[in-house]
């Protein structure tokens, strides 16, 4: 029996991905292992939106490499999207990695592997499915019934910010038929999944292949809207369905309209904004201004009311003054995020940005993500507060950690939420009707409210690590 085992790096898509890796290693007969030194396989899903994750990549294969040495026969497979962006160099930098997986081409593991233990030299296959592009399909897992899955959209990106990797390492926008997507969201519901997660870079830019899209530039109707629309019909029983990362100029208003119509949408978005200033953003080449992303932040949140939004920023773009940067704090006010991802910019290969000096100092470049974290965290602590003593559903995703007999979900916003379940009762799964009892920093404590089910509806998984957000 042959073991593996998958080390995930970066964002949601790649979680999504070593799941697919997984799928396709199972049905080829390997077994998972938690330990290295027992792996026959190493798969590591790397990330190359920033320098650090590419760095972390390569002192990880460092470490890896006497595994290799110990045992005979141990394949070290490198995929994602610094397989796709280095490609054979990697085999040059890293010789004893034996295969290099682009991100569209994880269905062809089994045959690479094949070669691979009969001795055929190290290989790279990074090619893009741009003529017939293959999804993988996310599948219930076999003897577990997940609480939460997510299920691709779209992939690639058309949109060329001017600091992104992405549209290089994951190549033009694919998009799946709406068909498969419900089709897929209606097998996983049935299969006992309570929550999904659609994924694209830009998720919300997705529309049917072979309908034109109404228009590209920011329009009242959107394909995705209707996308939103047919899930909630055609899967009743979901529970609920979020969306990441959505790109504001695609927020339409019909896709607005969705939010205050549908009650399976969450009442929270992850919309990026990276910047509050007008002259960054369009260094950017983010194709808005900080006066539309807060009007359309804005009639988000009267549509729904309870919406909350959370964002990316990157600090210290090529000629990011204080100025511009109390602009984006300004904005950070304005808008209320909850929750923010903060990045130091860092030049990637093969962007537009390559050509604008990197002339933010690094020590400038850490003290404004310090106070754009603290900013964003006065105003997560002050809404969290602002929360107890009301009532919250909480979809709830197993035990908390400890096993105190408190079980802990997500709230309708995302909020971390924790209650303590009778002795015996497994509500994983269920919604479950809280009041707040206290606000933490990051997450909330309730009483529940009436009766804690007793049978779980679902089982919970432990995850590894937070996954950063897809890109937009
Ligand atoms: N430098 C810093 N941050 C970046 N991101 C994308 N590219 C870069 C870069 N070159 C950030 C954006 C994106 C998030 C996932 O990563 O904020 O939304
Ligand atoms: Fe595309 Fe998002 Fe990268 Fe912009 S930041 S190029 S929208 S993946």
């Amino acid at each position: 029996m042959k073991r593996y085992i998958v080390q995930t790096f970066g964002c949601q898509m790649n979680v999504h991905d070593s799941r697919r890796i997984e799928e396709v290693l199972h049905g080829d007969g390997y077994v998972a292992t938690d330990d290295a030194t027992l792996a026959d396989l190493i798969v590591v899903n790397t990330c190359s939106v920033r320098e650090k994750a590419e760095h972390k990549l390569m002192s990880l294969l460092g470490t890896l490499r006497p595994l290799k040495d110990q045992r005979r026969g141990v394949v070290l497979a490198v995929a994602g999207c610094v397989a796709q962006q280095e490609g054979e160099r990697l085999l040059t930098k890293a010789p004893f990695v034996d295969l290099v997986l682009g991100p569209d081409n994880i269905p062809e593991l089994p045959s690479l592997l094949r070669e691979a233990e009969g001795g055929a030299p190290p290989r790279a296959r990074t090619v893009f499915d741009m003529d017939e592009p293959q999804f993988l399909h996310a599948k219930p897992r076999e003897g577990l019934r997940e609480v939460t899955s997510f299920v691709t959209v779209m992939k690639g990106c058309d949109e060329r910010c001017t600091y992104c990797i992405v549209p290089y390492t994951r190549g033009s926008e694919r998009y799946r038929s709406g068909d498969t997507i419900v089709e897929e969201i209606a097998r996983l519901v049935e299969g006992g999944v309570r929550e999904i997660t659609l994924l694209g870079q830009t998720v919300n830019s997705w529309y049917e292949d072979g309908v034109a899209p109404t228009s590209r530039r920011v329009a009242s109707r959107s394909q995705f809207a209707d996308l939103l629309r047919r899930v909630a019909t055609e899967v009743p029983d979901l529970a609920r369905l979020r969306y990441t990362s959505p790109h504001p100029r695609h927020l339409t208003d019909d896709l607005i309209a969705a939010h205050a119509e549908l009650s399976v949408l969450p009442a929270h978005v992850h919309l990026p904004v990276q910047s509050g200033s007008n002259e960054q953003l369009r260094r950017m080449a983010r194709r808005y201004t900080r006066e539309e992303y807060i009007e359309r932040a804005h009639v988000l949140m009267r549509a729904r009311p309870g919406l909350t939004l959370s964002t990316d920023i990157i600090v210290g773009f090529p000629g990011e003054t204080e100025a511009d940067f109390e602009d984006t704090l300004d904005l950070v006010r304005q808008v209320g995020f909850v929750a923010a991802f903060g990045f130091k910019y860092s030049p990637r290969p093969y962007t537009p940005a390559l050509n604008l000096p990197d002339d933010v100092p690094e020590e400038v470049k850490s003290e404004r993500l310090t106070r754009l974290f603290e900013l964003v965290a006065e105003q997560q602590t002050a809404h969290l507060a602002a929360l107890v003593g009301t009532r919250q559903h909480v979809l709830v995703e197993g035990p908390s950690r400890g096993d105190t007999g408190r079980f802990s979900g997500r709230t309708d916003r995302h909020e971390i939420a924790h209650f303590d379940a009778p002795a015996g009762h497994d509500p994983t799964g269920h919604v479950v009707e809280i009041e707040v009892t206290e606000a933490y920093k990051h997450s909330l404590l309730g009483r529940a409210v009436g009766e804690v089910p007793r049978g779980p509806l679902a089982t919970s998984v432990k995850r590894g690590r937070l996954a950063l957000p897809v890109l937009a």
